[in-house]
This record gives structure tokens, C-alpha cells and sequence, in this order.
């Protein structure tokens, strides 16, 4: 009787396990066992989010994982507006033509860039842009990178909403919130991308 239930105990884990992982592959998803890899692997763009604010200390992290990225010459060219006002969300909605769903957001983050301090600005910033993008998902945030920098029309809008002086170009609006819709990764992990030693 006990060999039974020990039987079955095992029978009932193994089930699990294998449902489990089924409902990953149908995601799509392999987690690596590596919590940044994975974290990586499951960034996504999110353009729906929940009518909630999202707390200071996510935004305060959002930011530290963006200065958190390599710069050339480590000058830190960034700079970065977080917009929490609905009139201003709502007019770059209006004037940006991708940029649509700051509607829906009550919270983006602006990463401009001093040109007059480093020529890789725009490079720099990109790299804290992509950190930002996977700090929204290590907290369960969703967020989308929509570009001001190199669109002048765009950038003009951005400059006017945020007040931004001459010498700092917005490279991108990240509007960020709740995911109102649960998105899954792109799968892009392509072998014929990869060439060792020569194309
Ligand atoms: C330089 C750059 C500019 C982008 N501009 C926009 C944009 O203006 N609007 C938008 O909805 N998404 C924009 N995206 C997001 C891309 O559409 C998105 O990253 C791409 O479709 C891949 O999907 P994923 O981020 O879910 O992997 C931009 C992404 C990058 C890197």
C-alpha cells in the first residue's frame, strides 16, 4: 500500500514537471537556470499597460540600472526626464506618430544625451536604454523604446514637452507600466547570424 502511494506521489510530480515545461516551449521560453540570461531572454515590447502608478523605488531602480551602463570614455553623456505629468504624456501621444501608447502610460522615461560631451552620445545612451528596458521586466513592468533621436520633427516635440536645453537631444521616450495584455518574447536566435573568424 505504501509502495502505492509512493508510486503514485511520483507519478503525480513527474506530471507536473512535464506540463510544466510543456507551457514554457508554448511560450516559447527556455529559462537558462541564470536569472540575468533569462531576464534577457523574456524582455519584450510592451505597449499596454494598467491604469496604476508605479512605485518611486521601481522608477529610482529603472534609473540606476540605466546609469549602470558602459559609456565611451565613461564620460555618462545621459540624462534623464521622467515624465509623470497626464497633459504632457498626452500631448507627445498626440504629436508622435509611434508613440501612441504614452495615452495609456502614466509614466515615461525621456534618455537624452549631451552631443557637446561625447560624440558616441546616442551610442551610450542606447546601452543605458536597453538596461532600463530589462529593469522594467526584472520588476514586472512592461515598456517600449519609441524614438525621438535621429527624427528632428520628433525630437522638436520631445524638446518642447520636456524643456530640454539646446545641447541635450532626446534619443527615446520609454512609456512604462502594468502590462495590461501578457506579451511573450520574439524569438530571434538565429545560427546563420553567427561567423567565427570570417563571414
Ligand atoms: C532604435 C529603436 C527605435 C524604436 N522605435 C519604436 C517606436 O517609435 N515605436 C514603437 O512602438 N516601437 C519602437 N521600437 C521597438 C521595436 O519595434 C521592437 O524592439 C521590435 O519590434 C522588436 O520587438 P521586441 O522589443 O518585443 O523584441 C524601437 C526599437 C528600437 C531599438
Amino acid at each position: 500500500m505504501k509502495k502505492i502511494f509512493s508510486f503514485l506521489c511520483l507519478f503525480m510530480v513527474v506530471t507536473a514537471m512535464m506540463s510544466c515545461s510543456s507551457a514554457k516551449e508554448e511560450k516559447g521560453t527556455s529559462e537558462t537556470g541564470n536569472a540575468a540570461l533569462d531576464n534577457i531572454f523574456e524582455r519584450k515590447s510592451v505597449r499596454t499597460y494598467l491604469n496604476k502608478g508605479v512605485e518611486k523605488e521601481k522608477i529610482d531602480l529603472m534609473l540606476r540600472a540605466g546609469m549602470a551602463a558602459p559609456s565611451g570614455k565613461d564620460v555618462r553623456p545621459w540624462e534623464f526626464v521622467v515624465v509623470t505629468d497626464r497633459a504632457r504624456l498626452d500631448s507627445m501621444a498626440a504629436a508622435l506618430p509611434y508613440a501612441k501608447m504614452l495615452t495609456q502610460a502614466r509614466n515615461a522615461i525621456v534618455v537624452c544625451g549631451d552631443s557637446a560631451r561625447s560624440s558616441y552620445w546616442y551610442l551610450d545612451c542606447s546601452a543605458a536604454t536597453q538596461n532600463i528596458l530589462l529593469a522594467a521586466e526584472s520588476l514586472g513592468l512592461g515598456a517600449v523604446w519609441t524614438a525621438a533621436y535621429p527624427y528632428e520633427d520628433r525630437m522638436q516635440v520631445v524638446r518642447k514637452y520636456t524643456g530640454l536645453p539646446e545641447n541635450i537631444l532626446p534619443l527615446c521616450v520609454i512609456p512604462f507600466g502594468y502590462p495590461a495584455t501578457k506579451e511573450n518574447p520574439k524569438q530571434k536566435f538565429d545560427e546563420k547570424k553567427i561567423h567565427y573568424n570570417q563571414y
